[in-house]
């Protein structure tokens, strides 16, 4: 946990975005694997954690915005628990380390909320992601747990997201360090992909080093030969010589901060001249945006640039033509790149996402664009210092994508379908970092991890 001013400052500043009321944030519960006692990990709601700062499940948290109190209610653990799980804080010690005022046991949360609602008092939540939530809430606010989300507060949303967009000092080294096991993960991932092992060995190995750093992976590992499937969660393959391997990974803090990684690695140790040329397209679209990416600039100029870059580098190649920025203009280069630049980290590797997409990444300057490609762009507003984002071009290539385009004849101004042919089975390139929006530029958080040719070829020879 942070220390207790850190939480009681987040909520006090909660309170200054949202006009009055009460602001009702559960905590999550644990949630069956196969019967109801084999849970999965417990993982808590990333907004409780935020201005709560408590692990631990079946837990309400409220706060008032009116008076600026604030309430956690929640069972202290009884002799039975003890005996099965060891003792546990109370309700009123964990109060103590986040400075909540108010700690009562779960039952008193009923009447409480009945009186704030006989009372006409706006309650403020957030949208459920969680079936439970949505009965709880059901139970508590009298709203169907199906009409839930369709009730939740904008007023709040906007509060939240406002908040845990900026990153203070503990949230960005605990960033960083999970960075570092991603380091870790991926030179593992790296100098494990020898020509006869099975992707799932590499997959259980890496997933064991964020394990053994005391969180859980931030997402399941996408550890693929099929790169081109852009979130591959299948291990089977056999690497072969000659092949790609991308492994898209990072470890989830025990603080719940998380890394979102990815490299792409030769297997058997060498890039061949046809590989090399795309994958430098794909760094050299992860390089310039790095070095131009500022506070003050729209993500979406970043992802436009990105676009360009691999356009150009395609041109170069062969597989595409015509101008390279009517050909961005015209979305051409989303056969390669179909999908967006970044995204928010945090807390949740897709930051927020929960709260929505449009409230993170979007805002009344900068609105979705419907172009295919574009449109999956996660994160396009104005940057601001202390954002966390991801820098995760690729060049994928996808043969039902290509098929469909190549039937309707798509934009045959800038793509050369008849040397398409000869990547079909090319498989699929993606290069992500993670970076901190600073004063005046960005910073590529965590120690690096081998991104050139060279570095991941010395990398790969020297073990
Ligand atoms: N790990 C999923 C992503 O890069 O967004
Ligand atoms: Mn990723
Ligand atoms: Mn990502």
């Amino acid at each position: 946990m942070f220390s207790k001013e850190i939480y009681t400052a987040r909520r006090k500043n909660l309170t200054k975005q949202v006009s009055g009321g009460l602001v009702f944030l559960p905590g999550n519960s644990d949630v069956p694997f196969n019967y109801p006692a084999n849970t999965f990990t417990f993982r808590q709601d990333s907004s409780f954690l935020y201005f709560f700062g408590v692990k631990q499940p079946d837990i309400i948290g409220i706060i008032d915005v009116d008076s600026g109190e604030d309430y956690m209610f929640g069972n202290d653990v009884d002799i039975d628990d003890i005996i099965w799980m060891g003792e546990q804080p109370t309700m009123k010690e964990f109060a103590g380390k986040n400075g909540v005022k108010n700690a009562f046991p779960l039952s008193k949360v009923d009447e409480f909320i009945e009186k704030a609602l006989k009372q006409g008092r706006k309650i403020h939540f957030l949208p459920a992601y969680r079936a439970q939530t949505k009965l709880l809430s059901e139970k508590l606010l009298g709203i169907p747990a199906d009409e839930i989300n369709n009730n939740v507060s904008e007023e709040l949303i906007k509060a939240v997201v406002k908040l845990r967009s900026i990153k203070e000092p503990g949230e960005i080294e605990d960033i960083e360090r999970t960075v570092d096991v991603a380091y870790e993960m991926h030179t593992t991932s790296m100098k494990s992909a020898i020509p006869g092992t099975k992707e799932q060995e590499i997959y259980g190995k890496i997933e064991g080093i964020a394990l053994s750093h005391g969180g859980p992976v931030s997402f399941p590992i996408i550890l693929s030969v099929n790169g081109q499937i852009l979130h591959n969660h299948h291990h089977e393959n056999i690497l072969k010589a000659g092949q790609l391997m991308v492994t898209d990974a990072g470890a989830e803090s025990p603080m719940h901060y998380c890394s979102d990684i990815t490299r792409t690695t030769p297997v058997g140790g060498k890039f061949s001249q046809k590989q090399k040329e795309v994958y430098e397209t794909v760094m050299n679209a992860n390089f310039e945006v790095i070095k131009n990416t500022k506070p003050g600039i729209m993500y979406k100029d970043m992802h436009m640039l990105s676009a360009k870059v691999v356009a150009q580098g395609l041109k170069d190649i062969g597989l595409m033509k015509g101008d390279v920025d009517e050909a961005v203009a015209n979305g051409a280069h989303a056969l390669f790149y179909p999908h967006g630049l970044g995204h928010m980290m945090g807390m949740d590797v897709h930051d927020m996402e929960g709260l929505g997409e449009n409230y993170v990444g979007y805002d009344e300057t900068v609105q979705r664009s419907n172009q295919f490609g574009l449109a999956f762009l996660r994160m396009a507003r104005k940057l601001e210092p202390g954002f966390v984002i991801t820098v995760e071009p690729g060049i994928y290539f996808i043969p039902a994508l290509i098929d469909i385009w190549k039937r309707e004849n798509k934009l045959t101004d800038f793509i050369n379908y008849q040397k398409l042919e000869e990547y079909r089975n090319f498989g699929g390139i993606r290069i992500e970092d993670d970076i901190l929006i600073t004063d005046k530029a960005c910073r590529v958080l965590g120690k690096p991890i081998p991104k050139t040719v060279k570095e991941i070829e010395d990398l790969m020879r020297n073990q």
